[in-house]
């Protein structure tokens, strides 16, 4: 018997086909996922799941699944929609794609920041609207990036690209990170380490790169926006939920920071009429720094790879809570 798995959206082209291939599989098949009601009946008696990140699993997924479930593969690094720790309770391993999204998540804070400081999108606007008649001396200007000084908040693999790019850039490298990196990390990228009221007075771009965790949710909030610089660009390419958006909202309203560059946000997705849409300081993108054709195969590859070892009971290739095999 071939096992039954529910794939929650369609991936690209390889992962799937070894899905398909190897299972009895159900794929969602619209642009918008699955309702919750629909996607907790889509899993009654799957063996195996393939989830993204609009997903919610909890107890109620699990127990709506059944006993018979081996297996949660993750189409994403980040796995905040899972609780990991109800899915090891049940012995459940949990896959996720760490690695092959590094680089093409740093690509995207980097140009987010570099649209931002350049101010390409309001210029793209400006043309767009009829409103180019002539070189302007005062159109437009922005800070310079090379030589600015950037912070890095959460220096793992995906911050530590971003600062590698920083550094083809002359910038001046501070990072924050709960655990501080060895010092030929340091070294490696001339980064020099500073608690968070020590990094975010300093920085003249701040770019967030943690997980969310309780204790990263509202990392930056009103108080920690006021210690910025008021010529400060924040990009956010991490989690939505990990700065507190009415604070940023007053924030680029008031002049407390310059600009903001979210690639994530709180809600997801933004609602037309939410107050960071509107503003010509706020550039928005719809949650797409994996979002290059190599990366997303790449990590179809991964999130089946883990799907059809899990469904085998081998362990993981990328597992997220390996406690689950001790
Ligand atoms: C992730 O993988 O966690 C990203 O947010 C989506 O690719």
């Amino acid at each position: 018997m071939r096992p039954k798995v529910f794939v929650s959206r369609v991936i690209p082209d390889e992962g799937l086909r070894r899905v398909l291939e190897a299972c009895d599989a159900e794929v969602w098949p619209d642009e918008l996922p699955p309702p919750r009601d629909a996607l907790l009946r889509a899993i009654e008696g799957c063996d195996g799941v393939l989830t993204l990140l609009t997903d919610r699993v909890d107890d109620e997924f699990l127990d709506r699944a059944g006993p018979q479930l081996k297996v949660v593969s993750n189409f994403a690094v980040g796995f905040d929609n899972i609780d990991v720790a109800a899915c090891t309770k049940r012995g459940i391993p949990v896959g996720n794609t760490p690695g092959v999204l590094t680089e093409t998540t740093a690509d995207l804070a980097w140009a987010l920041l570099m649209a931002a400081a350049r101010r390409l999108v309001e210029g793209d606007a400006y043309v767009r609207a009829g409103n180019w008649k002539t070189w302007g001396p005062m159109l437009l200007m922005g800070p310079d990036v090379h030589g600015a000084t950037l912070g890095v908040i959460g220096f793992g693999r995906i911050g530590q690209a971003v600062a590698r790019r920083a550094r083809g850039f002359g910038m001046r490298i501070l990072y924050h990170d709960p655990r501080r990196v060895s010092p030929q990390v340091e070294a490696e990228h001339g980064a020099e380490y500073r608690t968070l009221e020590g990094i975010l007075p300093e920085a003249d771009f701040v770019t967030l790169h943690v997980d969310l965790r309780p204790e990263t949710r509202g990392l930056i909030n009103a108080e920690r926006l006021g210690w910025m610089k008021p010529t400060a660009v924040l990009v956010n390419t991490s989690r939505g939920p990990v700065v507190d958006s009415m604070a940023l909202v007053d924030a680029l309203r008031d002049g407390t920071i310059a600009a903001a560059a979210l690639d994530v946000t709180d809600p997801e997705p933004l609602p037309v009429d939410h107050p960071l849409v509107g503003m010509d300081n706020c550039l928005v993108v719809p949650h797409i720094a994996s979002a290059s054709r190599a990366t997303r195969g790449k990590m179809a590859e991964m999130a089946a790879a883990n799907l059809l070892a899990g469904l085998r009971g081998d362990r993981l290739p990328t597992p997220v809570n390996p406690e689950v095999y001790d």
